[in-house]
């Protein structure tokens, strides 16, 4: 059957067509007869293809080959990779802007589906937790919001954060690494921050109307990248392997986990997150020092309870409910001497 589709579809469809096939040609009838498009109308689009950066090799009787694609983020270089059946199967590419989740935001206020992805390859004003800025240099590393509809009460959101932070440390081990999950949401690698998680939430007291989850991680950043006070704490997937890291192929994968980590959730509840999420965590049994807007607390982290907040054990004995805060790990207890 032909396909009607515009010229940025006819796109997607070619380099989905030529990813398919790897190292082997896709003969230029084939192509025409899969798009339903005249050999002269692929060619042009081979061409439009080769001046956004891919490398497309044509051999007369033999036909088109893909052997090398531009470390971009837009949904040319996304949708060949894809797996999910929502999440960032629309999605919102900016060369720059101030922050995806305030984008975001504005998009799912106007009426944005769920599974739609607000992507920058730079933020100029990105958003951390407890009102900090989040780094975000162009073209080196990954900054996406996601727009959520989860039909939940408001106060179970943040337990979406929880959802992501899993998603993002399997990802990341996937690649190689022994990453871990910090309270309640910074991913590390080596013991420094690689990933931040930003959710924001827009709902009425009995129904959420929309959660966006913001993603950074840091993927190809190098030391010079970070400001001179994050140097010490702050890593990144390519320092962590010594390997470039190809973004879309990372989003990719990390949508696809986010996918069916929250399928699961929205099925199962948050036992399975948080059973996870424990396994995968670096705070608890350790020592700890949290600041709250209200408080400093030090103790031993206990456990997550049922809805995310950490259960600190303090130097008196008393069990304390810490909802949001900031965590330091603090260096072991000494075992006592024996005598
Ligand atoms: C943190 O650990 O402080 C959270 C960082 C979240 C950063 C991401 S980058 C994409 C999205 N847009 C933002 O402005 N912030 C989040």
């Amino acid at each position: 059957m032909a396909v009607e589709s515009n010229e940025q579809t006819q796109e997607e469809l070619i380099l989905g067509f030529l990813s398919e096939s790897g190292s082997d040609f896709t003969s230029g009838e084939a192509l025409s007869g899969k798009l339903g498009l005249s050999r002269t109308a692929v060619w042009k689009r081979v061409e439009a293809l080769r001046t956004k950066g891919y490398r497309i090799e044509a051999v007369s009787a033999r036909g088109y080959r893909l052997v090398g694609v531009p470390d971009r983020l837009t949904s040319l270089e996304l949708s060949p990779l894809l797996s999910t059946r929502d999440l960032g199967r629309t999605v919102h590419h900016h060369e720059s802007v101030g922050s995806t989740n305030e984008q975001a935001f504005r998009l799912a206020q106007d009426g944005a589906e769920h599974g739609e992805v607000v992507v920058a390859e730079q933020q100029t004003a990105g958003k951390g937790r407890r009102g900090r800025a989040w780094v975000s240099p162009p073209g080196l590393n990954l900054y996406f919001s996601a727009i959520l509809r989860p039909e939940l009460p408001p106060q179970r959101a943040p337990e979406l954060t929880l959802v992501a932070a899993v998603a993002l440390a399997e990802t990341l081990r996937d690649w190689g690494t022994e990453a871990a999950i910090k309270w309640p949401n910074d991913v590390h690698l080596d013991g420094r921050k690689v990933a931040g998680i930003l959710t924001e939430l827009s709902a009425e007291p009995e129904r959420v109307h929309f959660v966006i989850v913001g993603v950074g991680v840091n993927l190809n950043s190098q030391a010079e990248h970070f400001p001179e006070e994050l140097r010490d704490t702050a890593t990144s997937l390519a320092l962590a392997t010594g390997k470039p890291v190809p973004r879309a192929r990372f989003a990719a994968a990390l949508w696809t986990r986010m996918e069916e980590w929250l399928d699961r959730y929205l099925e199962e509840g948050f036992d399975p997150v948080r059973a996870r999420w424990k396994a995968l965590s670096s705070t608890l049994g350790q020592d700890v020092l949290v600041r709250t807007d209200r408080q400093e607390l030090r103790g031993r982290a206990e456990d997550i309870d049922p809805s995310g907040a950490l259960l600190v054990r303090t130097e008196e004995g008393s069990l304390e409910r810490v909802l949001a805060g900031d965590v330091e790990q603090l260096r072991p207890r000494k075992p006592p001497r024996s005598r």
